[in-house]
This record gives structure tokens, sequence and C-alpha cells, in this order.
């Protein structure tokens, strides 16, 4: 059987007058998995979290959370915490008088579990600092335990790592990793492809409102994508006469005309790839790396934000 649903969304549109945010989306989020949400600007992402958290109600379509069907209430689904657009917290307070303020709202929050999550996220230090003095990082970081103060089984955050240093997204990391092991499922949507290469085991791809791909990231398939390559070998110059020789490549950065120690970076379809390395050993050129420049998810990322600026 398959793995039960945290998330099953079909047909779900939203609109905002003349513009379709959510054209006909479907996806399915398993229980338990860090599901990535990745797409340009205006791709929807923020509306579709939205919707998850009971901020707005599609104008089309079945969403279930949980194994519930969601009505129309504007509330957040029972079991289900997060934020969009960054947390709501308030300023004035400090930020353990927050978590106290929604936990006295809350029928839901862990009032005596506090300290516990401010430790989670690592804000123990500031614990009694205003909130007005914290960068944008510590904002996420507080939201985040604003959320995990309810223990949820659903978490959902809209671009968590914005303003986190790389030491705190690290650590926000390794606070979503611990979650899904002990079984909470979070949807998380981000602009950094190697956290969601690094946190989630699947994503889905948003542009305009659809769904470009949605599945494991090992499915996000490169074969008839003509990619960047980084190709060194142990003869950059014969190498560099055997690459432009050869059908179906072209060199991008010529890595021997500018004496770079990186590399040839060339560009091409997989089988013409595989023609280069029988090539290069048929020559006796020994090949020392070949891999994509770009991971097939940013390459994915990038031609759809590409495609996207050139119909404006
Ligand atoms: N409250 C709103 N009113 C009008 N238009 C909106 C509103 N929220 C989102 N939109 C529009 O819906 C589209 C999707 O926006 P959004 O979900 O914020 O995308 P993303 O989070 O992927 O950048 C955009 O065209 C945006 O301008
Ligand atoms: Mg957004």
């Amino acid at each position: 059987m398959d793995a039960p649903l945290a998330v099953r969304a079909r047909g779900i549109t939203k609109c905002f007058g003349d513009v379709v945010a959510l054209d006909c989306i479907d996806l399915d989020v398993a229980q338990g998995q860090i599901h990535g949400l990745v797409g340009p600007n205006g791709a929807g992402k923020t509306t579709l979290l939205g919707l998850l958290l009971g901020l707005a109600v599609a104008d089309e379509g079945r969403l279930e959370i949980l194994g519930a069907a969601v009505g129309r209430a504007l509330a957040a689904p029972d079991g289900v915490a997060g934020f969009v657009d960054g947390p709501g917290l308030y300023p004035s307070l400090t930020a353990r008088q927050n978590l106290s303020a929604l936990a006295a709202l809350r029928s839901d929050a862990r009032t005596g579990e506090i300290d516990d999550v401010l430790e989670q996220v690592g804000l123990t230090d500031v614990a009694d600092d205003r909130v007005r003095g914290f960068s944008l990082g510590m904002r996420q970081r507080l939201g985040l335990a604003a959320a995990l103060l309810t223990k949820p089984r659903l978490l959902v955050l809209d671009e968590p790592a914005n303003g986190l240093d790389p030491a705190g997204a690290k650590h926000v990391n390794g606070v979503l990793t611990r979650l899904a092991a002990d079984g909470t499922t979070v949807l998380l949507s981000s602009h950094r492809m190697d956290d969601v290469e690094a946190l989630c085991s699947e994503v889905t791809i948003l542009a305009t409102g659809r769904v470009v791909f949605s599945g494991p990231l090992s499915k996000l398939s490169t074969e008839n994508t003509e990619l960047d390559y980084r190709v060194r070998t142990a003869d950059p110059e014969a190498a560099r006469r055997l690459i432009l020789e050869m059908p179906g490549l072209g060199i991008v950065n010529d890595a021997v005309a500018r004496q770079d120690a990186g590399g040839l970076v060339v560009r091409g379809l997989v089988p013409a790839l595989d023609e280069l390395v029988a090539g290069l050993v048929h020559a006796g050129i020994a090949l020392r790396e070949l891999a994509p420049v770009v991971s097939p998810l940013e390459a994915a990322f990038l031609a759809l934000t590409e495609q996207q600026e050139s119909n404006r």
C-alpha cells in the first residue's frame, strides 16, 4: 500500500481578480517526508502554502490535509502549523513573550515547552531580547519555534531559509531533518536549490501557477536537456581539439585559452557526452572529472526562469 498522504490536492485553482495564481494544481505529499516547493517568483508557492495553512480558500478543487477534507473556514487545519511571507511576531515583545502569547491563543500550544523549542532553534541566548532587534534569520527561527510549539504533524514553511546565514541554515535544516525522522511532514518552499537537494526527498516545481514536475529528485530527467559539464583531463589541449571536432558538443568556457585550472566547460546532451568519454579513452587522454556544473534541479529551475523572462 502507498504511504498515507499528509497532503492530497486535486484540481486546486485560486485566482486574484484576473490573475490565476494556481491553475488546477495536483499535489501529493507523503507523511513523514520533507517536500520542497520551488519555482520562480510569482509561481504560486506562497498562495499554495497559504491554502494549506487555512489563510485562504481555493476557488476550485479538493484539498485533503492529514486525511481530512478542508472546508471553507479560514483556520489552520488540525495538526498544521507554519507561516507564509515571514512569521507574524510582536516586535515589542521578547522571543519568549512571543511564544507565551501564542501559547495563550492556541489551545494546542504547549506552554511548558517554550524553553525546549527555543533551544531547538538555537535562540536560548536571546530568549529575553525584544524581537524588534532581531535579524530576519532570527525571526525565521522564532517563527519555526512558534510552529513547533503546537507539535504539528504537518509543518508548512514559506522560504524558511530566507535571511539565514550558512550556520543558521544548517541548524534549521538539522531541526527539519530530525522532525521528519520523527514522523512530521514538512512542506517548504525555497530558492536555495542546494538546500532543497540536501533536505527534500521529493520536489514540486511550479511555474505560473502550474505543476511542471512533482516527484523524487532522482526522476528529474536531464536526458533531453543540454547541460553544462566540467571536463577535466590529463591533457586539456588535446581534449579541447577532440571536443571541437565532435558533433553535438560546444565549449562554453575555454579553459585552455584562459589557462583555467578548473577544466573545460562543455555543453551538450547526455549521448554526446557518452561519445566524448569514448573518444577520450580511444585517444588515450585520461579523464579525471566529468560532472554537471549545476545540478539537475538547478538546471530545471534556471530553464524555467529563463523561459519566463523571455515570455515577458
Ligand atoms: N493577495 C493577492 N492579491 C492579488 N494578487 C496576488 C495575491 N497574492 C498573490 N497574488 C498573485 O498571484 C501570483 C502568485 O503569487 P505567489 O503565490 O506569491 O507566488 P510565489 O510565492 O511563488 O512568488 C502572482 O502573480 C501574484 O502577483
Ligand atoms: Mg512567495
